[in-house]
């Protein structure tokens, strides 16, 4: 039922759609007297487990907690900051992205039935997911139990390790990741292969992903600045915990070779502080400098330790100066999000 077209006694503010521009419908609120049709697939596929107390307990270090599921895997903590910086982090990417939360092509018209996201963290993207599709189901992954319990009925969480074999019992239409460094071994064998196995004819692999390296296109960043200076020294810790932290640029070529078809590579710039002159791109320069401000002790505490061998103390008097190099506003650096999807073909 379209609403009466403005009359003499209504008006409109000039930035305001007219309201006569939209078609009302009222018919998804039933009346008593209406029959709901009921759903002939009446049972739900996955059932939700209880977690077990010693994977939902965590392990404490350097101040820090960490998962305990496979302990020792994944080396940045799960703790409430931790989580926080993360949720920011989300905040940042969904500026970035425009609000969108894919750019493999789904929409409200051609929605994904089921959807993988694998490493979740806090599940936000999930959660937005279940949200936006109502009639897909949507499954997060993580070592950690840090999701909400309150979610959309159609959002599943499960703790596991996704290095494992993958154990699902349907093909699923969409597999997604974002923001995965530290996470595998090998990306390639052991998530880009798995989601082309376990994705339908058609179905499509998006990662969003964000290289700890970073940029800078007009000569203003020296050698020893000191972000880059952190970031070859966590590359170092990198290559000896076998946890490649630059995976987003290799994503497009695995995928190929893997056997997905149609890829697209989109790749954003994200400034390092607020250094642009352009009010957007500063205002996400200085929300992700703060982010990494608050990460930094986050990133470097177990990857230092660990493999390092340095102390917590030594650890955090050398992060004095690469926090420093962040309010630097004549490096003009940026981290690059690399967002890559492809599709697996209707042969496969
Ligand atoms: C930086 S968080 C990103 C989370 C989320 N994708 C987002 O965009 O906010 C990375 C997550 O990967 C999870 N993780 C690390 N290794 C994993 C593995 N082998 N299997 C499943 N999850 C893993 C961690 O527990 C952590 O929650």
């Amino acid at each position: 039922m379209a609403p009466p077209p403005p009359s003499s006694g209504m008006s409109f503010r000039s930035a305001d759609r007219p309201l006569d521009s939209y078609q009302f419908t009222f018919e998804s609120f039933l009346e008593d007297s209406a029959r709901i049709e009921p759903d002939s697939n009446g049972h739900d596929v996955y059932d939700t487990k209880s977690l077990s107390d010693s994977i939902a307990r965590s392990q404490e270090e350097f101040g820090r907690t960490y998962h305990s599921y496979r302990a020792g895997s994944y080396h940045f903590p799960n703790d409430p900051s931790e989580n926080d910086r993360n949720e920011e982090q989300y905040a940042i990417i969904d500026m970035v992205l425009d609000g969108r939360l894919h750019l493999a092509p789904f929409s409200r018209a051609h929605p994904p039935r089921k959807v993988l996201d694998i490493a979740t963290g806090t599940g936000t993207w999930a959660v937005e997911m279940g949200d936006l599709y109502p009639e897909a189901e949507v499954i997060g992954t993580d070592l950690s139990p840090i999701q909400p319990a309150f979610v959309p009925p159609n959002v599943r969480f499960f703790i596991e390790d996704s290095s494992d074999d993958w154990d699902y019992p349907d093909l699923f239409d969409f597999i997604h990741t974002r923001v995965t460094i530290g996470c595998w071994s090998d990306m390639k064998a052991q998530i880009i292969e798995r989601a082309f196995n376990h994705l339908q004819p058609g179905g499509w692999l998006e990662c969003q992903e964000i290289p700890c390296m970073i940029g800078c296109d007009d000569g203003t960043m020296p050698d020893d600045y000191g972000w880059l200076r952190w970031v070859r020294e966590f590359q170092a810790a990198g290559q000896l915990a076998q946890r490649d932290l630059n995976i987003g640029p290799h994503i497009k070529d695995w995928m190929r070779e893997v056997g997905f078809v149609d890829i697209h590579e989109s790749v954003f710039k994200i400034p390092i502080n607020g250094w642009p002159k352009e009010v957007r791109l500063k205002h996400v320069g200085m929300m992700w400098q703060r982010n990494l401000l608050e990460g930094v002790s986050a990133f470097s505490l177990g990857m230092f330790n660990r493999f390092l061998g340095k102390t917590v103390e030594e650890i955090e008097l050398s992060l004095v100066d690469v926090r420093r190099s962040l309010f630097d506003r004549d490096v003009h650096a940026y981290h690059r999000l690399y967002v890559v999807w492809g599709r697996k073909p209707e042969a496969a």
